[in-house]
């Protein structure tokens, strides 16, 4: 974990944030290799399950709703976590993740804590100019209440039928009382997840197809399943919305935890929505002329957990030959998934004479039209390929002397470290038979 935090500060892919202030406790922001990698899942994510299929629909809702939708759904009363406190040192845990008998682990000192106390997860803010109890507001928790809030809105103008889902991508907010493990609890974090409306007797054979398409979401990703745990929530540990739930945990470093959720939420959102609001939030059947309420499956994936399991399965040390025969070096290279490398292809001169950069200059400039491209000239070609290894690019072009007279460079393949001699005039259709081998 720790080579892993400092390769993404040093190479660009997360840093502390606020870091010139001396930073604010768990608080990240992506940089730009982060970016780039965290946009790539999110956009895969998009095309997968909401563009490239019939029965999905995206909404980008409002973070701030009215505070009546938390109240509907639960959230003000019970999106609680059990908090004690530690009466030597008061430092603060949840009950369910410390052995409360145990000593403090902030202090040592024996075992003497508060009694749990619910401490709502859910972000204040105040709507105006007004600081009081009519102006409260909050961010939204989760993303999921738009999708039930905006249920009709969206079935009438897309004009969906039972089942189809909503899918939605965006920033939530959670109080947490134990955030920490870099980017895998924030109190600030990104979501996609969606709601899948099913007819009441369907629920099941959703929720099974549902897990099947997480699981190969995941292989995606180019996470192993070894490294996964599916685990059945027991009934009195789900969330109050859920009769049933899978979390989907992972082997991080720190141990076993939570990576994704699925959850069958029946129609506890949609009919409490129905009570509170007033609204007609059911679903008529043109063909049976069935009136009912939808019941909901719904799939969620953290996205900051996402680049996370991406970057720690991706992580790998190896002795790779250097120039000097029979001698090897460690290589650090990051096996990204192709299709989510922030950089698909490097553009690497072997000097920076300007007969080999103004030719590599403009193969970069192509190739940016169609993928992602670095270019780099300084420090030797070994290095360059060492940093482009780490960054996880998957192709590099290097042009040499000989390119001048052939018109021909080299692409050097990231995980097996075999080059080849590729025209350049074919770059992006080598490229792309590379890149995209299904197209
Ligand atoms: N709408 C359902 C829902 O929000 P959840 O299990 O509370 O379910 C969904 O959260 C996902 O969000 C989790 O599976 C995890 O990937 C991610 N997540 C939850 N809390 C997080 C936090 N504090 N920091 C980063 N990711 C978090």
């Amino acid at each position: 974990m720790e080579k892993l935090v400092s390769l993404a500060k040093r190479r660009g892919f997360v840093f502390p944030g606020s870091e010139i202030y001396g930073g604010l406790a768990n608080s990240w922001d992506y940089g730009p290799l982060g970016t780039e990698l965290k946009r790539n899942i999110m956009d895969a994510w998009w095309k997968r399950f909401v563009t490239a299929r019939g029965d999905m629909v995206g909404i980008d809702a409002a973070i701030i709703m009215n505070p009546k939708v938390w109240e509907a759904s639960g959230h003000t009363a019970e999106f609680t976590d059990p908090l004690v406190e530690c009466k030597k040192c008061h430092s603060r845990f949840r009950a369910d993740q410390i052995d409360v008998t145990a000593a403090c682990q902030s202090c040592g000192k024996n075992a003497d804590f508060t009694k749990p106390n619910n401490f709502n997860l859910m972000f204040k803010t105040f709507l105006g100019v007004t600081e009081d109890s009519s102006a409260t507001a909050f961010l939204r928790g989760e993303l999921a209440q738009a999708m039930f809030v905006d249920f009709k809105l969206v079935q009438e103008t897309s004009r969906k039928r039972i089942p189809f889902g909503i899918a939605q991508q965006g920033k939530c907010f959670r109080n947490e009382i134990t955030p920490g493990n870099f980017i895998f609890r924030t109190r600030e974090f990104n979501l996609m997840e969606f709601e899948y409306f099913v007819h009441p007797t369907e629920w099941e054979k959703h929720f099974e197809s549902w897990l099947g398409e997480m699981k190969s979401w995941l292989d995606f990703c180019g996470v192993s399943r070894d490294h996964l745990v599916f685990h059945e929530i027991e009934d009195g540990e789900r969330a109050h919305y859920s009769k049933r739930t899978v979390d989907i945990e992972y082997h991080y470093p720190f141990g076993q935890k939570e990576l994704y959720g699925l959850a069958y939420r029946t129609d506890f959102d949609l009919k409490n929505h129905i009570a509170k609001s007033g609204a007609d939030l059911s679903f008529t059947d043109p063909v049976s002329g069935e009136k009912y309420v939808p019941h909901v499956v719904e799939p969620t994936f953290g996205i900051d957990r996402t680049v996370l399991v991406t970057l720690l399965e991706a992580y790998h040390e190896e002795d790779a030959p250097t120039s000097e025969k029979g001698e090897t070096e460690k290589r650090v290279v990051l096996r990204i998934p192709k299709q989510l490398a922030p950089f698909k292809v490097a553009v690497l001169p072997l000097s920076k004479k300007t007969e080999l950069s103004s030719v590599a200059e403009k193969i970069a400039q192509d190739l940016r039209a169609h993928y992602a491209t670095d270019y780099d000239e300084t420090q030797s070609i070994g290095k360059r390929y060492r940093r482009q290894d780490e960054i996880g690019t998957p192709y590099c072009v290097t042009v040499d002397f000989d390119s001048l007279e052939d018109k021909k460079a080299t692409v050097r393949d990231r995980d097996s470290m075999q080059q080849e001699r590729v025209n350049i005039g074919e770059l992006v259709d080598y490229l792309r038979t590379k890149l995209e081998p299904s197209s």
